[in-house]
């Protein structure tokens, strides 16, 4: 993947922190999906008083795209951070693997960690999931 693309992904990412809803938690997640068609959906992490139903912004932005009728991804970057301030890289959680692996190609599909545009991490999906629960 080029730089270009990546460097769009993390600013579309980073624009999603100001749209987490968490009031709980303060933790902001934006996540930003390249579609194979080449469209960019974004996502951020929606919080609710009964905890459970939180959504992660990896997640929103998986459904979103499915919504609209998009199941073919090539990547997902994601940033995050306390009260919305990226100092880390912030890995997917194991239910947002699961749900990514549903969809993506555990091989090809890239799961990018930025902290920058310049400051970032590619892992293909199988490295971040190497044993996805499957129905056989
Ligand atoms: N969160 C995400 O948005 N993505 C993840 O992969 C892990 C956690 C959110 C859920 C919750 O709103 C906050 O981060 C703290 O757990």
């Amino acid at each position: 993947m080029q730089d270009e693309t990546i460097r769009i992904l993390v600013r579309r990412a980073m624009d999603m922190l100001s749209m987490s809803y968490v009031p709980y938690s303060h933790f902001h997640v934006g996540a930003a999906l390249l579609t194979k068609s080449g469209k960019v959906y974004g996502g951020c992490n929606i919080e609710n008083k009964a905890y459970s139903p939180t959504i992660c912004a990896e997640r929103t932005a998986i459904f979103k795209a499915v919504s609209e009728g998009e199941t073919e991804f090539q990547a997902i970057c994601i940033v995050g951070g306390p009260d919305g301030i990226v100092a880390d890289h912030c890995p997917p959680c194991g239910v947002c693997r699961q749900v990514m692996s549903e969809f993506c190609e555990p091989d090809t599909f890239l799961i990018i960690l930025a902290r920058t545009e310049e400051d970032y991490k590619v892992y293909t999906l199988r490295e971040m999931l190497p044993f996805r629960f499957d129905l056989i």
